[in-house]
């Protein structure tokens, strides 16, 4: 992982150095209708204040939980207390990339969604309000912070989510096999190459051509960044554009070679 001092850096020169949007550049006229449609959607959408709402509650509670490390890749299932008011200041999307992802359903009308890494659940919140009639399937492995998601889900009336309790490693291979394959997929859990890679290749195997992959964090660390290049090289992969908190992967859009974007968000 790298320190924040790292990361500050790279974010500036992710900043100084990315697209503006505007046009100049981007010729892509998908990419075009993307960043007019879904990244410049100044709409504030009553859904939002709903979810922030949960979201300043759970940032006041400092109610201690035990909760399960499954991030680190080990085996061994290193258990620590944590307040709940810690997770959502460093484990949800912020608002900004939740409601990113919000208008990206709106936009594309995802059905079939899947999430690694619930959390709280913020985000699938939004994910779910955002198209009522779309199932959103999310993934988590701690129990005591998927039992707290749960709740959320209940209060927000949120009927439209799936929660699978279990490591992605025995939860995930089970739901591939049963559902429709998906629309759009947002893998922010288990931040490491090896995982991310063997999640993105399972997930694969049952896209369709306009599945879409949200990936977070992939600036996150060196070897973060190492997976990214693959996912960026892999065959399939026809279109990624780098918002640097969030990347998006299309596998098979109407343009024939691959493009690379990355824009300011
Ligand atoms: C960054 S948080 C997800 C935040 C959530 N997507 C949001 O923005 O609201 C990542 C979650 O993934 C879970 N997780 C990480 N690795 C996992 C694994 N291998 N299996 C199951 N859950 C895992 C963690 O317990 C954590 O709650």
């Amino acid at each position: 992982m790298y320190s924040s001092f790292q990361l500050a850096l790279k974010y500036l020169h992710y900043y100084v150095t990315a697209s503006n949007g505007k046009g100049h550049g981007i010729h892509s006229p998908f990419v075009f209708s993307f960043i007019t449609k879904v990244l410049r959607d100044k709409t504030r959408y009553p859904d939002y204040e709903k979810v922030e709402a949960l979201r300043l509650e759970l940032l006041k509670n400092d109610l201690e939980i035990e909760v399960e490390d499954h991030g680190a890749g080990s085996s061994l299932i290193k258990t620590k207390k944590r307040k709940i008011s810690g997770i959502a200041r460093s484990s949800l999307k912020s608002a900004k990339y939740a409601q990113l992802l919000y208008s990206i359903v709106k936009v594309y009308r995802p059905v079939t969604m899947i999430e690694l890494g619930t959390s709280l659940g913020t985000t699938a919140a939004y994910l779910a309000l955002a198209n009522p009639e779309a199932k959103l399937h999310t993934l988590e492995g701690a129990p005591a912070v998927a039992e707290l998601a749960k709740d959320h889900f209940r209060r927000l009336s949120l009927a439209n989510i799936e929660l699978h309790i279990g490591r992605f490693s025995d939860t995930l291979p089970g739901l591939l096999g049963k559902v429709d394959a998906p629309d759009l997929v947002f893998i922010d859990g288990h931040h490491l190459k090896a995982p991310t890679l063997d999640y993105f290749e399972q997930l694969l195997r049952v896209a369709k051509s306009t599945t879409l992959f949200i990936f977070d964090d992939i600036h996150w660390s060196a070897e973060m960044e190492e997976a990214w290049q693959i996912i960026k090289r892999h065959t399939r992969v026809t279109l990624t554009i780098d918002l640097f908190f969030v990347s998006l992967v299309f596998i098979n859009t109407d343009i024939n070679h691959k493009q690379h974007f990355t824009i300011r968000f």
